[in-house]
């Protein structure tokens, strides 16, 4: 019954998709005789509110290394530097992600090494774009992107694991000075019956930061879901969301999917529409989960926020010298995860054969419930201390809101700027349940994983096909990532084979987790069934919504809906539909 609905779903899907209206199964890139001349682009550049953009690689001050373009210092100084790197249209949180690897091997790069002697490449790094400041710009923008059939890249902070906002060759929308936020203690849907109750809410353009709508709900006394990151550096209001959006909060209020009240959105058809549960309700569905690049260009999003409201931290920081006693400490840690969620725990951890660290919350909760409730593993802990391991920091304390420890915690520091792909999985709450050991042996064979305790809760209670989303984030409890990484002037040879270890890796966690699936935002591009593993059964439904509003096929990001009738580039169609 179920496979039957959904082969009718998809035959559905291409029988409504249109024949491509431009003469070619490819998109125009920037090397090819199709791309617009400059005179065609300084006409469009009167349609639009500031002038073209050219994004430049960020290490392009640096060359020619005998006399730098630009200002190589300042460059180097912010290179890890989430903000700085997002204040600028060509660079991507990982520079991996502004290269390009030709067939034959070479890599186009502008590595921030001169000393490596590459010449400065553009590599995937857009060519020519707007820099958006109103919705009638990303319109002139969208419209002109189809008449003249070009691959286009939609980027805000470009922090995307996937490199789904940059592309060889093409015409960028950036959104990030997109930067508007209102807030409203009575907030109503457009299209809403009369009589519904209001909300407070704020609005964020598309190019709000998270540390900018922390920082302005702060202000009203609010809060609200959002990520979390060295220096708040994240995008409010863009792929974040449309991924999914997890959050220490999440447990308490549900993903920021859960949280949006209204969006409004271009589509390729050039059209500015105001998207909810009473307009578009379709669209407005497949926005909270079904992923960025995708339905169109977001230009707002709407916020559900809740009062300020106290916590207590859990924090936890042990070094072991001995695999066995980590094991012991991993297990029991693992173990207790279920009874940490229902006692109101939340948070972000990291752990290794070698070090065990976490910094957890209890949102509203007493010292009395965290203590009673971490008291016990703190105890475990120290008891291994004779085996071992050594324990340099166990304590709860108590934070007057949840700005404040927000605010304390990652307000500031750099954590970007290297070379990184990702792999990670959706960890169910039945599997810390009934194989919580085999899970704990996992996790240490993973060597290095972050530990995102942001599932289970009242997360865990929503309604999975309420939205888009992962239906798998609803029986989740932890979300896991593990990487790799490279120096700048590595082969290809050498990148692909840290990327097979990155593969066995994810192997081994998704053997024991096979019914779960990964989160769209901070993945890996090496998924076997990337269509179900992301966006499970809501696939084929988010693929007929995607094919109704985007008749184009403008929007088109890697693994994302849709994705898969394109080459590995996006720029051509596999198959003429
Ligand atoms: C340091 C770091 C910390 C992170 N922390 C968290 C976290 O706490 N929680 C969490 O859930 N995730 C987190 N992430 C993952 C994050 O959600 C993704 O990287 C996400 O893609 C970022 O979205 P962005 O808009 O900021 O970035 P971008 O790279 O600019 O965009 C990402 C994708 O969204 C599309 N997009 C952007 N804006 C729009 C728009 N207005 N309309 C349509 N499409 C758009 C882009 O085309 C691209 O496909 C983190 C990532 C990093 C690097
Ligand atoms: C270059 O940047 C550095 C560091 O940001 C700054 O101190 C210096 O004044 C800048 N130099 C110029 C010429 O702008
Ligand atoms: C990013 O740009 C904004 C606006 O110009 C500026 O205030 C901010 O200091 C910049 N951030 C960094 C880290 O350069
Ligand atoms: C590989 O191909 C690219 C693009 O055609 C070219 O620029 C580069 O010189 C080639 N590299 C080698 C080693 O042939
Ligand atoms: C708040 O929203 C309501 C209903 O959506 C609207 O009537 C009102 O004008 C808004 N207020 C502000 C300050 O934007
Ligand atoms: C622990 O991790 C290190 C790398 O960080 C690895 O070299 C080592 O083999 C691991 N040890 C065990 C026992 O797994
Ligand atoms: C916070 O806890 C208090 C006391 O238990 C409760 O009355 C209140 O509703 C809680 N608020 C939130 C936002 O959970
Ligand atoms: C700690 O060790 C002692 C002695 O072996 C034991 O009695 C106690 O139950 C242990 N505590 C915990 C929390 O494991
Ligand atoms: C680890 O530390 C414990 C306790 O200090 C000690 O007994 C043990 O020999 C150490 N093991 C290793 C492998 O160093
Ligand atoms: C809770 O534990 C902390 C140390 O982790 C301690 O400082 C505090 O006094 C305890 N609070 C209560 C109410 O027991």
């Amino acid at each position: 019954m179920r496979i039957f609905f959904l082969f009718s779903l998809l035959a559905l899907g291409y029988a409504s998709s249109p024949s491509p209206e431009f003469g070619s199964r490819c998109r125009c890139t920037a090397d090819q005789a199709c791309w617009p001349s400059a005179s065609v682009f300084s006409d469009f550049e009167k349609s639009i509110s500031q002038p073209l953009i050219y994004p430049l690689p960020p290490a392009s001050a640096c060359y020619p290394s005998s006399s730098p373009s630009g200002n190589c210092t300042e460059a180097l100084e912010n290179w890890d530097d989430g903000n700085w790197r997002a204040n600028h249209s060509g660079a991507s949180q990982s520079p991996n992600f502004e290269t390009y690897t030709w067939r034959n091997g070479t890599i186009s790069a502008c590595y921030k090494e001169t000393s490596l002697g590459v010449p400065c490449g553009q590599g995937s790094v857009p060519v020519v774009g707007i820099d958006a400041r109103e919705p009638s710009d990303i319109q002139a923008a969208v419209n002109f992107a189809v008449k003249h059939n070009l691959r286009l890249t939609v980027k805000n902070t470009g922090h995307d694991y996937f490199g789904r906002s940059s592309g060889r060759g093409s015409f960028l929308v950036w959104t990030h000075n997109m930067k508007d936020i209102s807030y409203n203690a009575s907030f109503v849907p457009q299209g809403a019956p009369r009589h519904s109750g209001a909300s407070t809410a704020i609005t964020l353009g598309a190019g709000v930061q998270w540390h900018e709508a922390y920082d302005a709900a702060n202000a009203q006394g609010q809060i609200l879901v959002g990520g979390a990151s060295a220096g708040g550096s994240v995008g409010a209001a863009g792929g974040w969301l449309l991924g999914g959006g997890h959050s220490a909060l999440s447990p308490k209020y549900g993903l920021g999917v859960d949280n949006v009240l209204e969006m409004t959105i271009v589509t390729s058809t050039g059209e500015h529409l105001t998207v909810n549960d009473y307009q578009h309700a379709d669209l407005f569905w497949a926005l909270r989960g079904g992923g960025g690049g995708t339905y169109g260009i977001v230009t707002s999003v709407t916020y559900r926020t809740y009062p300020s409201f106290g916590l207590v931290a859990g924090y936890f920081v042990a070094t072991a010298n001995n695999t066995d006693v980590m094991r012991k400490v991993v297990t029991e840690y693992v173990r207790v995860h279920p009874s940490l969620s229902d006692a109101g725990w939340s948070g972000y951890s990291t752990l290794s054969n070698a070090s065990l660290t976490f910094f957890y919350i209890m949102a509203n909760g007493t010292e009395v419930a965290a203590n009673s409730s971490m008291n016990p593993f703190f105890d475990f802990a120290k008891n291994l201390t004779s085996e071992g391991l050594t324990i340099s920091t166990a304590l709860t304390y108590a934070y007057p809101s949840w700005y404040a420890w927000y605010a304390g915690l990652f307000a500031h520091g750099d954590q970007n700027g290297a070379n990184v792909q990702t792999g990670s999985r959706l960890l169910p709450r039945e599997t810390f349940e009934y194989n919580y050991k085999e899970l704990a042996n996992a996790l240490l064979e993973l060597d290095g994983v972050a530990f995102n305790f942001v599932g289970g809760g009242q997360m865990a209670k929503i309604n999975p096909d309420s939205v888009g989303v992962n239906p798998a984030w609803r029986r989740t409890l932890v979300h896991i990532t593990f990487g790799t990484g490279w120096q700048d002037g590595s082969t290809v040879e050498e990148i692909q084979q840290n990327i097979g270890a990155l593969k066995a890796k994810i192997k081994r966690i998704r053997d024991l987790t096979p019914f779960s699936g990964a989160y769209f935002n901070e993945a890996s591009l090496y998924e076997t069934n990337p269509q179900y593993t992301f966006f499970g059964f809501h696939y084929p439904i988010l693929k007929v919504i995607k094919l109704k509003y985007d008749p184009h096929s403008l929007f088109v990001v890697q693994e994302g809906v849709g994705s898969e009738d394109w080459n590995s580039d996006l720029t051509c169609r596999r198959t003429l539909l």
